[in-house]
């Protein structure tokens, strides 16, 4: 697939996806989603890759759902087409990390997208916000149920039934965003981050994900459990050894991926 509405490249390991509709600050359209879910699968697919940065531009990250696309269909329309189901979701799907670097902009599905990352690390001049609410619409990309998860149900509300935009400070103290860094060297640092991950075990890095996002989907003692489980099977893996070896020698640890 030729792709439009995105740029990609790859830096080692490391895969970076870069929304790039500049003229209507990479609001995602059908044709972004596409492609967006295209990338990431042929990503996921790819053993040359172990983490992936998903990104924008500096003024935006991404401005939600395309209004102009959006605003004649109807509902016949949506449930056909199974809208934002069919083509948005990839990104909460794929095993491998993902990391959403936001620099300016993360409104609506933008704010939403970010959100379906494994963590998100802002610019200093990032915007988070569900600003639907006054273009007579509301979240539907997981944005009422992943803020509250994520910020707690006061702070979820008043964004989303007022729209609110939080800055790049509070969305930091609230937890949104892993940490803050100056907007200039946000695509560097991003990356920098993903090569850590990526050089890591890969099967155990998938684990670890699974075994966190765990946390959001079940009561604690079931997420320990599994949590406990998880971390028993990672004592066949040639990697464990070889880390812990590495670690008594005093030397970096080769993982094989096995
Ligand atoms: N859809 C379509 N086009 C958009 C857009 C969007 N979400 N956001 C911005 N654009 C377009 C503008 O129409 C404008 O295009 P033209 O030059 O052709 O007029 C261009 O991008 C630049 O935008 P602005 O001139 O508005 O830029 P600004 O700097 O003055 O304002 C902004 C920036 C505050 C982000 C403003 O553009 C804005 O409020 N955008 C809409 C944000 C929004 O409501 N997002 C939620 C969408 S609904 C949704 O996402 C549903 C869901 O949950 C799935």
């Amino acid at each position: 697939m030729a792709y439009e509405c995105i740029l990609t490249e790859t830096d080692g390991a490391v895969a970076v996806i870069t929304l790039n509709r500049p003229d209507a600050l990479n609001a995602f359209n059908r044709q972004l989603m596409d492609e967006l879910t295209d990338a990431v699968k042929k990503f996921e697919a790819d053993d040359a890759i172990g983490c992936m940065v998903l990104t924008g531009s500096e003024k935006a990250f991404a401005a939600g759902a395309d209004i102009k696309e959006m605003a004649s269909k109807d509902y016949i329309d949506v449930l056909s087409e199974d809208f934002i189901t069919a083509n948005w979701e990839e990104v909460s799907r794929t095993r491998k990390p993902i990391i959403a670097a936001v620099g300016g902009y993360a409104l609506g599905g933008g704010c939403e997208l970010a959100l379906m990352c494994d963590f998100i690390i802002a610019g200093d001049n990032a915007k988070f916000g569900q600003p639907e609410i006054s273009i007579g619409a509301m979240p539907g990309a997981g944005g009422t149920q992943r803020l509250a998860r994520f910020i707690g149900k006061s702070k979820a509300m008043e964004m989303c039934l007022t729209g609110r935009m939080m800055d790049a400070e509070e969305a930091e103290r609230c937890g949104l965003v892993s940490r803050i860094v100056p907007k200039g060297e946000l695509r560097e640092e991003a990356i920098r981050v993903a090569k850590q991950i990526a050089g890591f075990s890969r099967p155990i890095v998938t684990l670890t994900k699974e075994s966190v996002n765990r946390a959001y989907e079940t009561t604690l003692s079931e997420g320990v459990r599994f949590e406990r489980r998880v971390f028993h099977s990672i004592f066949a893996f040639e990697d464990q050894k070889e880390g812990m070896a590495a670690f008594a020698e005093k030397r970096k640890p080769v993982f094989k991926n096995r």
